[in-house]
């Protein structure tokens, strides 16, 4: 009898082991305690054993069967625990791990380049100050001693209100200027960003909507040394390196004397190349000293105060720093443009 039990639960023991799921175990099961099972057909065999011996036959196969059904029972545990913790592994979830990234965007350019020279200019003791885009013409153009029949005025270049002949889009950021002084009594440092309008074809240097920022000092015995140091200072700043300036005398009826400055190309170092067209200088602002009839309109005395002012394109400017060929751009909704 002890052959017969080697002879089943000896392999059962060896399959067991192997099954990896619960339909496997079915057909192990079923193989060894179903009806047409090994241990079945031994049941089938009691009947035909000597009557002195079956007793002792029938109890060996019941216990054998006993066997065979703790060894499924083990076996099925172990399995249904396998198949536990591979579920388990599956739906695992490392929550050390860092969460998806959103991305937020990133502020544009100009508002970059807005905050830079604010911070600049906020080092030297400058205030910010803004100005309504909407303007008069007086604050625009008269009190910045620009006469009537100066081209800025003429009706190509400025959007006029409709109905209004004195009400119109800011040219500049100048008319901030005269705001600032009717206000305020001197000395003083403001800087002020903001949006001017020009009725010009939008292209790669143009826009009939962009930004500018205008500076204005005002004390005793201002001179063009300070004017040429405090733009020396910013350009350095702003650009890096050590910038030189060069003022080039040029016309704007608020300041005497005026001055087109340019920067030492940032690209080259001043050799020359295409961004400086060959010439080691780049335009990049208007300045001057205020114009004693601007002090007067705003009812300052010239005599007891000067100053400087000086202006320049926000989009001029931030094209140079980060090397953009169209103005364009700033203003379109391209993601790669935006991400930059
Ligand atoms: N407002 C001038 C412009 O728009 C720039 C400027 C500002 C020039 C201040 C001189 C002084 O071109």
């Amino acid at each position: 009898m002890n052959d017969i039990r080697e002879r089943i639960i000896e392999p059962l023991k060896g399959e067991i082991d192997k099954i990896k799921n619960i339909q496997e175990f079915q057909v192990l099961k079923s193989k060894y305690v179903g009806k047409k099972g090994e241990i079945s057909k031994l049941m089938k065999e009691i009947g035909k054993i000597e009557p002195e011996k079956r007793k002792e036959f029938g109890a060996f196969v019941n216990n054998l069967k006993k066997e065979a059904e703790a060894i499924l029972e083990e076996g099925l545990e172990k399995v249904k625990q396998h198949l536990k913790e591979m579920e388990e592994k599956k739906s695992w979830v490392d929550i050390t791990l860092p969460g998806a990234k959103r991305k937020i965007g990133y502020e544009h350019i100009l508002k970059q380049t807005i905050r830079d020279v604010y911070e600049i200019f906020s080092s030297m003791g400058y205030k910010i100050v803004e100005g309504p885009e909407i303007e008069t013409t007086w604050h625009n153009f008269d009190a910045l001693n620009t006469p009537e029949w100066h081209p800025a005025r003429d009706m190509q270049d400025t959007f006029y209100i409709e109905g209004k002949d004195n009400i119109i889009l800011r040219t500049h950021t100048s008319p901030v200027q005269v705001r600032t002084m009717l206000n305020t009594e001197p000395p003083l440092a403001i800087i002020s960003p903001g949006r001017v309008y020009r009725k010009d074809e939008p292209d790669a240097t143009h826009s009939p909507a962009f930004n500018q920022f205008e500076g204005l000092y005002i004390d005793k015995n201002v001179t063009v040394g300070h004017l040429k140091a405090t733009l020396e200072q910013f350009l350095t700043m702003y650009f890096g390196g050590s910038r030189k300036v060069l003022l080039r005398p040029s016309y704007f009826p608020f300041v005497e004397p005026g001055y087109e400055v340019d920067v030492d190309c940032m690209f080259c170092g001043g050799k020359g190349c295409n961004v400086c067209k060959g010439t080691g200088w780049i335009e990049i602002l208007g300045a001057g000293l205020v114009h004693p009839n601007v002090l007067k309109n705003v009812g300052y005395d010239p005599e007891k105060w000067q100053g400087f002012a000086f202006g320049t394109g926000i989009e001029r400017i931030a094209m140079l720093k980060y090397g953009i060929s169209d103005m364009r751009e700033f203003y379109r909704n391209d993601m790669r443009f935006l991400g930059l």
